[in-house]
């Protein structure tokens, strides 16, 4: 288990489309290198800021710096940053359970989003979860949050059920699944 908890290997994506003249209804973006890694020191601040304004915001901050920068160091989960150029643009973080891994958190910056970034740190999730063993990935989504349950059921994730007050007091979550393919495991 140990070993097959390694990090990987830094990744870099080119994502985004070359700017040409073209029309102006077409969305353009200029061409930028992702660079899907584990955290390092001192990332955990940011991810902190992007999780309380993003994905947590009206709830009792669960995301803090402090936390994450215990996962950051612990075996069994995994922080996973995406970062353009200098900066960080989103981050995805894990628990390998017993027989699941778990996404807590995943967010991508606000004018990053709707660029292959969360497509990106979700095939980081995949990759560390085969090499950990765990076809199976759970995580829980705000009920409200529409356009996040979109993008897990672009994925291939299904939802598995309510989970009344997950978040607190009114605030229940959707719980999402995915096993991922034997013939992708299998690679492994
Ligand atoms: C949800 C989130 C992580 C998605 O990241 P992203 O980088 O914007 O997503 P991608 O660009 O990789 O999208 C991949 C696919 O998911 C689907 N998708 C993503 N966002 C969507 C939206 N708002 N509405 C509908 N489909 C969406 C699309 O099929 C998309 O492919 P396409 O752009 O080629 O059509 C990001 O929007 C985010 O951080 N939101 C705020 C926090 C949050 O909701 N986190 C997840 C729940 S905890």
């Amino acid at each position: 288990m140990r070993e097959s908890l390694r990090l990987m290997g830094a990744r870099v994506y080119r994502i985004g489309r070359a700017t040409r003249p073209a029309e102006p209804t077409v969305r353009q973006w200029p061409m930028v290198s992702i660079d899907v890694h584990s955290a390092r020191k001192g990332d955990a601040a940011t991810l902190s800021r992007l999780s309380r304004r993003l994905v947590e915001a009206g709830l009792e901050p669960a995301w803090t710096e402090a936390r994450i920068e215990r996962c950051r160091q612990r075996e069994d989960s995994r922080v996973l940053v995406a970062r353009a150029g200098a900066g960080i643009v989103g981050g995805a973080l894990i628990d390998f359970e017993d027989e699941a891994t778990h996404l807590g958190l995943l967010v991508v910056d606000t004018a990053w989003q709707r660029r292959g970034v969360g497509r990106r740190l979700m095939d980081a999730v995949h990759d560390a979860s085969r090499a950990a063993g765990l076809p199976r990935i759970t995580l829980e989504v705000r009920i409200g949050n529409d356009s996040g349950q979109r993008f897990y059921a672009a994925l291939g994730y299904t939802p598995a059920g309510i989970i009344p007050r997950y978040y607190g007091p009114g605030e229940d979550a959707l719980r999402f699944e995915r096993i991922l393919p034997a013939a992708e495991l299998s690679r492994w």
